[in-house]
């Protein structure tokens, strides 16, 4: 047998594998969802990983358990917030072994579009409190990020709070922004993954998930499988929309 290719990558996280032996059962949350059923491990080999499905195949869940299990507040944050707002997290990352690389980020943060109006609440709150460091909102820009729109508060975040080489999560970025936003998005995506950084990104955007040097991971029936770019359902549909506008709607509308 030829010896395994030497491993090349820098990141932080190399390896998910899923302890089934210890899985109480695979008919209940979140061991139920089918791709989490079938899963036996996934490589982190490129510096960007993108989850993409359709919604419920389990993009969340995956990279809450992933975020927690490297020590993320699993509502979002950076390592240091370990607010709650939420009971119950799923129990996955419990049944994950993570296989992590000697080199210890510098920084990490775990971003999801659907707490992120929380981690905004607790940075205002922390910055309340007497303290010696320099109050927390200066890492995001300096304004409150509730006086922001979300689009700009969480640009504000990835200009300013992200410095790597860090461990990044994030679900759904692209929610708040608009396309042109998106596409600044990309450029700063890649001085960090230049700069050492690793991304875990679940993401609806054909935008996004054009980054060249990314893995594109498929939740949907059976295990989690690779995606070239230009196969996913997110680049196909939008392409055929955007070139055949009018005889789409022709159809959607009309039939
Ligand atoms: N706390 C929960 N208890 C039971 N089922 C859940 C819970 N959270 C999510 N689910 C279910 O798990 C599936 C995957 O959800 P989720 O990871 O949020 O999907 P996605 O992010 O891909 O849209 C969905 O069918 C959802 O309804
Ligand atoms: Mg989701």
């Amino acid at each position: 047998m030829a010896p395994a290719p030497a491993f090349r990558s820098s990141n932080f996280l190399v390896r998910a594998t899923l302890l089934r032996d210890r899985v109480p059962s695979f008919r209940e949350y979140p061991f139920d969802i089918p791709a989490i059923r079938d899963f036996e491990a996934l490589d982190f080999e490129q510096p960007v990983t993108f989850f993409v499905g359709e919604n419920g195949s389990g993009k969340s869940t995956l990279v809450e358990a992933i975020a927690a299990g490297m020590g993320l507040n699993p509502e979002g944050g950076s390592r240091h917030f370990n607010f709650s707002t939420r009971a119950s997290h799923s129990p996955l990352k419990d049944y994950l072994r993570l296989a992590r690389a000697l080199r210890r980020a510098r920084d990490s943060y775990f971003l999801r579009a659907e707490s992120y109006f929380n981690v905004a609440t607790q940075i205002e709150k922390l910055d309340e409190e007497p303290a010696l460091t320099p109050p927390i909102i200066n890492a995001y820009g300096g304004r409150s990020l509730h006086e922001q729109s979300h689009g700009e508060s969480f640009f504000a975040l990835f200009l300013n709070r992200l410095r790597g080489p860090g461990f990044y999560v994030f679900d759904e970025p692209e929610a708040a922004l608009s396309p042109s936003r998106q596409l600044a998005f990309l450029s700063r995506l890649h001085e960090l993954v230049q700069g050492g950084s690793q991304f875990i990104i679940a993401t609806h955007s054909p935008i996004l998930m054009a980054y060249p040097q990314a893995a594109i991971y498929l939740l949907d029936d059976g295990a989690p499988s690779l995606v070239p770019y230009r196969e996913t359902e997110h680049y196909r549909v939008t392409r055929q929309f955007l070139t055949r506008t009018g005889q789409m709607l022709d159809i959607l509308l009309n039939e």
